[in-house]
């Protein structure tokens, strides 16, 4: 089965093939591998936006609506070329066909003049790749953004008569830990940390497992949850933020520290910077920042007080005179440690709590290296061999397509695409689990 994922929730617009093999058989029923799926990545392409964003700080979600606009084309070809379909037609019959059905298409492209003049060209001349399933996101996300991905999904469906079936980008995340080429026991994981952060993809059949009850910790630019996995596409949400979303909180502290946009990474980078010597400068500056709801009896997080603390904090040595650069490290240092304790520490609850088997570390804030380590040691120091810890490869860790193939093949399993959905399937920005 192959499936032509469309995601274009945020600033990346990104376009994926994977080929799964079939499910076992097990007393005449259909057992979908859901922990243990085998499956080819043949080609997963990301444009990012960063650049055209960075100047304003943050998404504008015209200007990412417009982007996607005009990438969706020329990355579906680039991603249909690598998957070794992208063939021309010759026949004139079916180049007839397409035109017939048009007048559809111009409903569902009307607000997207310039991706249906793309689409059409695109439609006329190539043929229709062997896909079995289009997956598209439909949330959560900004709404604008959503709605290209989605229009272009059911362009490509109406026209190709391929079924379309909306994926929860959440649900992607949590999947994209699985997007990995061999399994590893969190021991390994330990040592190898930085082999496995280098280690390039190759499409190769993924060997990862989920073992059920999972926790799951999603870390992203508009989420921080702790989701309860019990089985396969059942989700509880145990904790989440009351206010700011982790990548959010990076993002503005790397504003306050004038570290540029995405703040994460830099923040991140500046943070590591920070050397023995300035140590010196946490007692002499009085440089420390709170960790919110460390001790709270729930799993909720809150990072926008963190947020506040840092500017008053930098405004204060500012307006004192004792602020100078040198000080940039050492507080970026102290914002990603107040950040990673609440963190984990409400992570290893959480799995105390719920028995879990497994834990989930994704979204884009599980790129940071700091993160990933501080997990790992606690949970090798908790549960030694006998845990279960994935987290995505850096590749899969932001926003991409191949998460959303991942996440579909498992929905579909459980419930196909419904024929004549496509005008039921709309951009929720607000979506949940
Ligand atoms: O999942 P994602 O790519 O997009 C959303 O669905 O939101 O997450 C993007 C977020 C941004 O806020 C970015 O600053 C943050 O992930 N991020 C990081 C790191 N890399 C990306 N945060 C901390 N450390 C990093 N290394
Ligand atoms: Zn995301």
């Amino acid at each position: 089965m192959r499936i032509l994922s469309i995601e274009t929730s945020c600033d990346e617009t990104a376009i994926a093939v994977l080929e799964f093999q079939k499910g076992r058989k097990k007393s005449g029923s259909f057992v979908p591998p859901f922990a243990e799926p085998k499956f080819k990545i043949l080609s997963n392409t990301v444009s990012s936006q960063i650049k055209i964003h960075a100047p304003y700080g943050g998404v504008v979600p015209n200007l990412a609506k417009r982007e996607h606009q005009k990438n969706l084309v020329p990355i579906l070809k680039q991603t249909l070329k690598e998957s070794g379909m992208l063939k021309k037609i010759k026949n004139q019959k079916s180049k007839i066909k397409i035109i017939i059905k048009n007048s559809k298409l111009f409903k569902i492209l009307e607000r997207e003049q310039e991706l249906l003049k793309q689409t059409l060209k695109f439609l006329e001349k190539y043929k229709k790749p062997k896909i079995d399933l289009i997956a598209v996101t439909n949330g959560p996300g900004l709404e604008p953004a959503l709605w290209v991905g989605i229009n272009f999904a059911k362009a490509l469906s109406l026209i190709w008569d391929i079924p379309l079936i909306a994926v929860n980008h959440l649900g992607g995340h949590i999947y994209s830990v699985l997007l990995k080429e061999n399994g590893e026991n969190p021991k390994s994981k330990i040592q190898n940390l930085k082999q496995i952060q280098n280690s390039k993809n190759n499409p190769a059949l993924a060997g990862q497992k989920i073992k059920f009850p999972a926790m799951a910790l999603i870390v992203s630019g508009g989420h921080t949850e702790l989701i309860l996995i019990k089985k396969p596409l059942n989700y509880k949400i145990v904790g989440e933020t009351l206010d700011d979303a982790t990548g959010e909180a990076f993002d503005k502290a790397a504003r306050i520290l004038s570290l540029g946009y995405p703040g994460g990474p830099a923040v991140a980078a500046k943070a590591a910077k920070s050397s023995i010597s300035n140590f010196q400068f946490l007692n002499k500056f009085k440089i420390k920042l709170p960790r919110p709801m460390l001790n709270s009896k729930d799993f909720n997080f809150s990072f926008s007080g963190l947020k506040t603390a840092i500017l008053y904090l930098v405004q204060g040595l500012k307006k004192s005179k004792k602020w100078s650069e040198k000080l940039t490290p050492c507080v970026a240092r102290e914002f990603q440690e107040a950040v990673i304790e609440v963190l984990v520490k409400k992570s290893l609850k959480a799995m105390e709590k719920y028995s879990a088997k497994t834990f989930i570390l994704c979204g884009g804030v599980s790129a940071n290296t700091k993160l990933r380590h501080r997990l790992s040691d606690s949970l090798y120091k908790k549960y030694g061999n006998n845990f279960n810890f994935l987290m995505p490869d850096l590749e899969f860790s932001g926003d991409n397509a191949a998460m959303i193939a991942l996440a579909a093949y498992f929905e579909s399993q459980k419930n196909p695409p419904k024929p004549n959905n496509l005008k039921r399937i709309k951009a929720n920005g607000n979506l949940n689990f």
